[in-house]
């Protein structure tokens, strides 16, 4: 990757809760690297580290050790601050504030010029779906509502990196496909976009490529196809004009439809299956495999121990 706008190396981060708890050992030297206009999802389970690792990009705590670099600076450095727009897991909003008021307030806080700030507002509230409730109260909202203004929040300072932190969840469907479509056009625009999800059907819809962490390591990187090819683990297969009664080869699941019988079968018993079949004169109507998903790949890693 010639252009990273993103690059994590060596993170580590112990939390210290308090006198009587355990230390938590929430990041255990992750590294990965994001490429410009990368749509990159960053999958793992509840207290795998996401949104640590996000918070020690967006600087809100300080790794223990491990560099961080964002559009070709160090993450600390102000002018990465400028190229960033962050959407936390749950974002804070002010309940007094107007959504409109509100962004004025991070407009304010970006440091951006106050002419053409209004438009500048106007434009991200549209895009997010959000212009005709903007003058409403944040207290008023429903969590769907909140999670816009948090992404317009993160749109408002045109960044060339975007870190969103779980931006689908609380989402109705429509509500998630609305976000997606926002991704996607940034991404077109040219922003980079790394966020987090327990979403798969998002992931495997936007993302280029992911990471999956696990107790605060990298366990795979790649793109979605990369991560899923492998040698399907099963084949289903319909066909007619053969009974199962008295099958040799061990099936995984069997289901005699009016039209046709159904079974599933592990890799390693498919010929077997298919030359008894063969024998008792069946007709082959469909042979398909079954590859694993990444809903099954990210179980898989989940529930692996770690070292
Ligand atoms: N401030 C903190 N003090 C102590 N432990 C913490 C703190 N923040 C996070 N942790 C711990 O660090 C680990 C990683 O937490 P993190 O929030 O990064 O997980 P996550 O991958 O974002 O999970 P989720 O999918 O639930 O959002 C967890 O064990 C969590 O309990
Ligand atoms: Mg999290």
């Amino acid at each position: 990757m010639s252009d990273i706008q993103l690059s994590v190396q060596g993170l580590w981060k112990t939390f210290h809760p308090g006198l009587f708890e355990a230390d938590v050992e929430a990041l255990k030297g992750l590294s990965f690297e994001v490429g410009r206009g990368e749509i990159f999802g960053f999958l793992g389970p509840n207290g795998a580290g996401k949104t640590t690792t996000i918070k020690a990009i967006c600087e809100i705590i300080r790794p223990d050790a491990g560099t961080i670099n964002v559009c070709g600076h160090p993450h600390t450095a102000p002018a990465a601050k400028r190229k960033l727009g962050f959407m936390s897991e749950s974002p804070y909003v002010y309940r007094h504030l107007s959504g409109r008021e509100y962004l004025r307030f991070c407009g304010e806080l970006l440091g951006l010029p106050p002419a053409g700030m209004e438009a500048r507002i106007a434009g991200v509230l549209d895009e997010v779906g959000m212009a005709s409730r903007a003058d409403r109260g944040l207290g008023t909202y429903s969590k769907g509502m909140q999670q816009r203004i948090g992404l317009a929040q993160a749109l408002l300072g045109d960044p060339e990196l975007l870190i969103l932190d779980e931006p689908m969840s609380g989402l109705d469907p429509l509500g998630r496909r609305d976000v997606r479509d926002i991704i996607l056009a940034r991404a077109a625009a040219g922003a980079t976009v790394f966020f987090s999800s327990h979403i798969i059907p998002d992931v495997e819809a936007l993302c280029d490529r992911v990471a999956i962490v696990v107790d605060g390591r990298l366990r795979a990187i790649g793109t979605v196809d990369e991560l899923l090819a492998r040698d399907p683990v099963s084949f289903e297969l319909t066909f007619t004009g053969a009974a199962l009664d008295g099958l040799a080869t061990p099936l995984e699941a069997s289901h005699e439809r009016s039209d046709a019988t159904w079974v599933r079968v592990a890799t390693p018993h498919r010929d077997a299956l298919l030359a008894e079949l063969g024998g008792r004169g069946a007709r082959l109507l469909s042979l398909n495999p079954v590859r694993i998903s990444l809903e099954d790949l990210l179980v898989e890693h989940s529930a692996e121990p770690t070292t």
